[in-house]
Protein backbone atom coordinates (compact mmCIF):
# COMPACT_ATOMS: atom_id res chain seq x y z
CA UNK A 1 0.00 0.00 0.00
CA UNK A 2 1.17 3.91 -0.51
CA UNK A 3 -0.18 7.39 0.84
CA UNK A 4 0.02 10.30 -1.27
CA UNK A 5 -0.28 13.73 0.27
CA UNK A 6 -0.68 16.96 -0.91
CA UNK A 7 -0.77 20.49 -1.10
CA UNK A 8 -3.29 22.77 -3.94
CA UNK A 9 -4.52 26.05 -4.36
CA UNK A 10 -7.64 26.15 -6.47
CA UNK A 11 -7.88 28.17 -9.14
CA UNK A 12 -11.07 29.49 -8.16
CA UNK A 13 -12.88 29.66 -4.88
CA UNK A 14 -14.88 26.28 -4.13
CA UNK A 15 -18.33 27.11 -2.83
CA UNK A 16 -19.64 25.19 -0.02
CA UNK A 17 -22.00 23.33 -2.94
CA UNK A 18 -19.09 22.70 -4.88
CA UNK A 19 -17.10 21.39 -2.18
CA UNK A 20 -20.05 18.90 -1.44
CA UNK A 21 -20.31 17.41 -4.70
CA UNK A 22 -16.95 16.92 -5.48
CA UNK A 23 -16.85 14.70 -1.55
CA UNK A 24 -19.88 13.03 -2.91
CA UNK A 25 -18.58 12.22 -5.77
CA UNK A 26 -14.82 11.26 -4.48
CA UNK A 27 -16.46 8.72 -1.50
CA UNK A 28 -18.52 6.93 -4.45
CA UNK A 29 -15.37 6.57 -6.66
CA UNK A 30 -13.03 5.90 -3.18
CA UNK A 31 -14.85 3.35 -1.76
CA UNK A 32 -14.84 1.27 -5.11
CA UNK A 33 -11.02 1.75 -5.62
CA UNK A 34 -10.39 0.96 -1.80
CA UNK A 35 -9.12 4.46 -1.01
CA UNK A 36 -9.75 6.58 2.05
CA UNK A 37 -8.32 9.48 3.77
CA UNK A 38 -9.29 13.19 4.36
CA UNK A 39 -9.31 16.39 2.65
CA UNK A 40 -8.90 19.68 4.71
CA UNK A 41 -9.89 22.82 3.10
CA UNK A 42 -9.21 26.41 4.35
CA UNK A 43 -7.96 29.35 3.93
CA UNK A 44 -7.88 29.35 -0.09
CA UNK A 45 -5.71 26.00 0.21
CA UNK A 46 -6.34 22.16 0.11
CA UNK A 47 -4.25 19.49 1.84
CA UNK A 48 -5.69 15.80 0.91
CA UNK A 49 -4.32 12.64 2.50
CA UNK A 50 -4.87 9.14 0.49
CA UNK A 51 -3.97 5.54 0.90
CA UNK A 52 -4.72 2.41 -0.74
CA UNK A 53 -3.09 -0.49 -3.22
CA UNK A 54 -0.77 1.59 -5.21
CA UNK A 55 -1.81 1.18 -8.69
CA UNK A 56 -5.39 2.69 -7.39
CA UNK A 57 -3.67 5.70 -5.63
CA UNK A 58 -1.08 6.42 -8.59
CA UNK A 59 -4.35 6.45 -10.90
CA UNK A 60 -6.15 8.88 -8.57
CA UNK A 61 -3.18 10.94 -8.10
CA UNK A 62 -2.74 11.24 -11.89
CA UNK A 63 -6.23 12.25 -12.41
CA UNK A 64 -6.26 15.21 -9.18
CA UNK A 65 -3.24 16.41 -10.19
CA UNK A 66 -4.45 17.24 -14.14
CA UNK A 67 -7.65 18.18 -12.77
CA UNK A 68 -7.84 21.64 -13.90
CA UNK A 69 -9.68 23.44 -10.81
CA UNK A 70 -6.73 23.64 -8.80
CA UNK A 71 -2.75 23.72 -8.87
CA UNK A 72 -0.87 21.55 -6.86
CA UNK A 73 2.13 23.08 -4.96
CA UNK A 74 3.83 20.35 -3.24
CA UNK A 75 3.50 16.57 -2.81
CA UNK A 76 4.68 13.71 -0.90
CA UNK A 77 4.79 9.94 -0.63
CA UNK A 78 4.73 7.67 1.49
CA UNK A 79 5.88 4.18 0.70
CA UNK A 80 4.92 1.61 1.77
CA UNK A 81 2.64 1.75 3.98
CA UNK A 82 1.36 -1.36 5.77
CA UNK A 83 -1.75 -0.46 6.73
CA UNK A 84 -4.71 2.52 6.55
CA UNK A 85 -4.35 4.81 8.74
CA UNK A 86 -7.98 5.95 7.93
CA UNK A 87 -10.20 2.81 7.30
CA UNK A 88 -13.05 3.88 7.42
CA UNK A 89 -12.79 7.38 6.02
CA UNK A 90 -13.61 7.24 2.24
CA UNK A 91 -12.87 11.05 2.09
CA UNK A 92 -13.31 12.66 5.26
CA UNK A 93 -13.75 16.56 5.37
CA UNK A 94 -11.77 18.10 8.39
CA UNK A 95 -12.63 21.47 9.29
CA UNK A 96 -10.22 24.24 10.77
CA UNK A 97 -11.55 24.05 13.65
CA UNK A 98 -11.02 21.12 14.47
CA UNK A 99 -8.02 21.15 13.54
CA UNK A 100 -7.54 24.12 16.03
CA UNK A 101 -8.96 22.07 18.85
CA UNK A 102 -6.81 19.58 18.48
CA UNK A 103 -3.56 22.16 17.83
CA UNK A 104 -2.78 20.08 14.45
CA UNK A 105 -3.87 23.53 12.59
CA UNK A 106 -0.71 25.18 12.69
CA UNK A 107 0.90 21.70 11.50
CA UNK A 108 -1.19 21.72 8.47
CA UNK A 109 -1.78 25.06 7.43
CA UNK A 110 0.32 27.68 9.15
CA UNK A 111 3.70 27.16 7.46
CA UNK A 112 2.36 25.95 4.29
CA UNK A 113 0.95 29.01 3.78
CA UNK A 114 4.37 30.75 2.37
CA UNK A 115 4.34 27.62 -0.57
CA UNK A 116 2.16 30.16 -2.12
CA UNK A 117 4.55 32.63 -2.37
CA UNK A 118 7.91 31.08 -2.31
CA UNK A 119 8.51 27.49 -3.04
CA UNK A 120 12.10 26.74 -1.42
CA UNK A 121 12.44 24.01 1.12
CA UNK A 122 12.73 26.99 3.82
CA UNK A 123 11.05 24.59 6.50
CA UNK A 124 10.92 20.54 6.37
CA UNK A 125 7.89 20.60 4.99
CA UNK A 126 7.62 16.43 4.70
CA UNK A 127 8.31 15.54 8.14
CA UNK A 128 5.61 18.37 9.47
CA UNK A 129 2.79 17.23 7.10
CA UNK A 130 3.65 13.68 7.98
CA UNK A 131 3.41 14.82 11.26
CA UNK A 132 -0.07 16.36 11.02
CA UNK A 133 -1.21 12.82 9.34
CA UNK A 134 -0.06 11.28 12.53
CA UNK A 135 -1.43 13.77 14.76
CA UNK A 136 -5.17 13.34 13.06
CA UNK A 137 -4.76 9.66 13.06
CA UNK A 138 -4.22 9.38 16.91
CA UNK A 139 -6.90 11.96 17.89
CA UNK A 140 -9.72 10.82 15.76
CA UNK A 141 -9.56 7.06 14.74
C1 LIG B 1 -9.11 18.96 -4.20
C2 LIG B 1 -9.62 17.79 -4.98
C3 LIG B 1 -9.73 16.55 -4.36
C4 LIG B 1 -10.20 15.44 -5.07
N1 LIG B 1 -10.30 14.24 -4.44
C5 LIG B 1 -10.76 13.16 -5.13
C6 LIG B 1 -10.85 11.88 -4.50
O1 LIG B 1 -10.54 11.69 -3.32
N2 LIG B 1 -11.32 10.85 -5.24
C7 LIG B 1 -11.70 10.99 -6.56
O2 LIG B 1 -12.12 10.02 -7.18
N3 LIG B 1 -11.62 12.19 -7.16
C8 LIG B 1 -11.17 13.27 -6.49
N4 LIG B 1 -11.09 14.49 -7.11
C9 LIG B 1 -11.59 14.60 -8.48
C10 LIG B 1 -10.56 14.15 -9.50
O3 LIG B 1 -9.62 15.15 -9.71
C11 LIG B 1 -11.28 13.85 -10.84
O4 LIG B 1 -11.99 14.97 -11.27
C12 LIG B 1 -12.27 12.73 -10.69
O5 LIG B 1 -11.65 11.63 -10.09
C13 LIG B 1 -12.84 12.32 -12.05
O6 LIG B 1 -11.80 12.01 -12.92
P1 LIG B 1 -12.05 11.86 -14.49
O7 LIG B 1 -12.86 13.07 -14.89
O8 LIG B 1 -10.70 11.82 -15.09
O9 LIG B 1 -12.82 10.60 -14.65
C14 LIG B 1 -10.60 15.60 -6.43
C15 LIG B 1 -10.48 16.85 -7.04
C16 LIG B 1 -10.00 17.94 -6.33
C17 LIG B 1 -9.92 19.28 -7.01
Amino acid sequence: MKAYIYISEPIHPFSDEALESLIEESIERNSDAGITGFLCYQDGLFIQYFEGEQQAVDRLFLRIYQDKRHKLLNYHIREPISSPKFPHWQMKVIKKKRLEANNIEPFLFNQLKGLKDDNSSHFDWQSMVWRGVDMIAKKYV
